[in-house]
């Protein structure tokens, strides 16, 4: 067989042929698709060499622009989509649990430990006051007590800490109670512009898409026996629920967040956590 003088189809097969020994099969059929699919891509598109140059230069802006607060790769999957997709192919469809969203790029490990009651808002942070309520149950409706509840908002600037490196504010983690309950103090989540002063924001005014997402909580759950949790509580009304940028929006998510007379705002939602399997 000749492995020179390869045309537009049999070089295809040769570079899925080259990495046929890959030891690891999951990797084997990772790359094999890729492949299959990068070079599908160029002969639907039959970019010109220039054009080409221009993707190569996008990727690498998009890796230049990644530093501590800043991923503009997870920005890239989540504003095309891909991020949730990945979602839906991992956790499919809740059947009477909570559904989940896109983690975004401003989650950051090891958040503080807050008591119940606490507010994750340090004093003048933007925005307007809100208490959050709720319970976290199993599908058989009994309590989880002692689940890690992490959560994170942008202000009422629209920012989060680590776009503005002014040290850790508007996240928190808690621990539900006896009862499954748990209970916070915030700001009123606001709709916000994703980054979009970098190569991610360009594609998006190149392709007339705006950078806004709907006000919304971000939280994670995590609970022994339970699969984790990722999600948001979006603010009803929000004018950006049916054109969040990054696509993360479901009916089941949406709280009415409500303003009481003292001007404060209050939202409560009951999660439900999917047994984990095998654990
Ligand atoms: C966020 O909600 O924090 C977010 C999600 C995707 C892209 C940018 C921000
Ligand atoms: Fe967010």
């Amino acid at each position: 067989m000749s492995i020179r003088n390869f045309n537009e189809d049999s070089l295809t097969a040769e570079v899925l042929r080259r990495m046929e020994k890959t030891p690891n099969p999951r990797l084997k059929e990772v790359m094999g698709s890729l492949v299959k699919h990068l070079h599908g891509f160029v002969r639907e598109v039959k970019p010109t060499p220039e054009e080409w140059k221009a993707g190569i230069d996008f990727l690498t802006e998009t890796g230049h622009w990644c530093e501590d607060g800043r991923q503009e790769f997870i920005l890239m999957s989540d504003t095309l989509g891909v991020s949730m997709l990945v979602d839906f192919v991992n956790y499919g469809k809740a059947e009477g649990t909570t559904e989940s969203t896109v983690l975004g790029p401003f989650f950051v490990e090891g958040a503080p430990d807050l008591p119940l009651g606490a507010n994750i808002a340090k004093p003048g942070t933007p925005g307007e006051p809100c208490a959050v309520t709720g319970t976290i149950k199993g599908t058989d409706g009994k309590p989880v007590t002692g689940a890690l509840i992490d959560v994170w908002e942008a202000g009422g600037d629209g920012f989060y800490d680590v776009q503005k490196k002014e040290g850790t504010n508007l996240r928190a983690r808690f621990r539900s109670d006896a009862e499954g309950k748990f209970h916070f103090k915030c700001v009123l989540p606001p709709s916000y512009p994703v980054p979009h002063d970098g190569p991610v924001g360009n594609m998006l005014t190149a392709t007339e898409r705006h950078p806004m997402r709907p006000g919304h909580l971000h939280t994670i759950l995590t609970a022994q026996g339970y699969d984790t949790l990722v999600t948001h509580l979006f603010v009803k009304g929000d004018k950006y629920l049916d054109s969040d940028a990054v696509f993360g929006v479901k009916d089941s998510l949406i709280v009415d967040f409500k303003k009481s007379p003292s001007g404060e705002y209050t939202a409560h939602y009951d999660f439900v956590l999917r047994p984990a399997m095998g654990k």
